[in-house]
């Protein structure tokens, strides 16, 4: 497996070789499991995962907060485009977006013409127990402020999506499974045969 910052895994020898046909784009709100999905698939097909958030603070060298607080949600908004598009332009990966991705038009465009859309539901009052530092999403700042976010983003997510999980009372397993199984059945995971 290729990590996000390009070093491999070597555990991942024994473990069935998949390919993505296509990228595979992540989405839902804060605290939906994204990114844990995304691994976790990653890990058990020998695909290469990156989560958006991580590859732009390693790319700025700052924190997502730090971006926020230094030119505001509008100039995180755009570092967030042109990142979306380089990882759309790559060899397929599976991409955990942030949760704010579905909100540019020009974002969705790119999400429905290059790859699959997972769209990963939770409930904000789930989404609150599931986030334990909200310093680190600075748009989680207050419960009310979530669900106002939460109500307004519900439309661009369904609007994005080829297919939407319900992760309510689900394990990140479960909830991994039943995104490779839907994968397989849509021919982007595919086994690719052991080369000898
Ligand atoms: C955001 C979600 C965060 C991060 C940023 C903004 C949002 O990512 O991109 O704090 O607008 O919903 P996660 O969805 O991975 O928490």
């Amino acid at each position: 497996m290729i990590r996000e910052d390009g070093s491999t895994d070597e555990e991942s020898s024994d473990a069935p070789e998949y390919e993505l046909t296509k990228p595979v784009f992540f989405i839902g709100f804060m605290g939906a499991g994204k990114t844990s999905v995304a691994r976790r698939l990653a890990r058990r097909g020998s695909v290469a995962s990156v989560d958006m958030d991580t590859y732009i603070e390693r790319c700025t060298g700052k924190k997502v907060s730090e971006i926020f607080s230094e030119v505001g949600e509008e100039g995180f908004r755009d570092i967030e485009s042109e990142t979306l598009l380089e990882l759309a332009n790559r060899a397929p990966l599976l991409v955990s977006c942030g949760g704010g991705v579905v909100l540019k038009a020009e974002n969705r465009k790119i999400l429905g013409e290059k790859g699959f859309v997972v769209y990963l539901e939770v409930s904000v009052d789930e989404a609150a127990k599931r986030i334990d530092d909200v310093s680190t999403r600075p748009l989680f700042n207050s419960f009310e402020n979530a669900s106002r976010i939460y109500q307004a983003r519900i439309p661009l997510y369904e609007e994005a999506a080829d297919i939407a999980i319900d992760t309510t009372d689900k394990d990140i397993d479960t909830i991994a499974w039943e995104v490779e199984a839907v994968l397989r059945k849509e021919g982007i995971l595919w086994q690719a045969p052991k080369s000898l």
